[in-house]
């Protein structure tokens, strides 16, 4: 299982994650990924100045953009599922 994590605190809120998990929602749901990733939400990570923050299992993520969001999709989730 894969774990999606948006920063929703209030930095990031501004920065648009909620935006970011609304297509991080469609896109896991587009590729048929329900039951091989999860998304949550979380408060502050303490990075607040880089942006909409997210965790991809373990590893930290900036996104300021959907299309950041995207790519990072693209790039660690859909590239790595074998
Ligand atoms: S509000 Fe997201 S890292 Fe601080």
């Amino acid at each position: 299982m894969r774990v999606i994590t948006v920063c929703v605190g209030s930095a990031c809120h501004l920065k648009g994650s909620h935006q970011i998990i609304g297509y991080f929602k469609d896109a896991i749901k587009e590729a048929n990924l329900d039951a091989q990733v999860e998304l949550k939400g979380c408060f502050c990570m303490d990075e607040c100045t880089h942006g909409a923050n997210l965790l991809i299992d373990d590893r930290l993520f900036h996104a300021n953009s959907i299309d950041d969001a995207r790519e990072i999709f693209e790039t660690e989730i859909l590239k790595k599922q074998a």
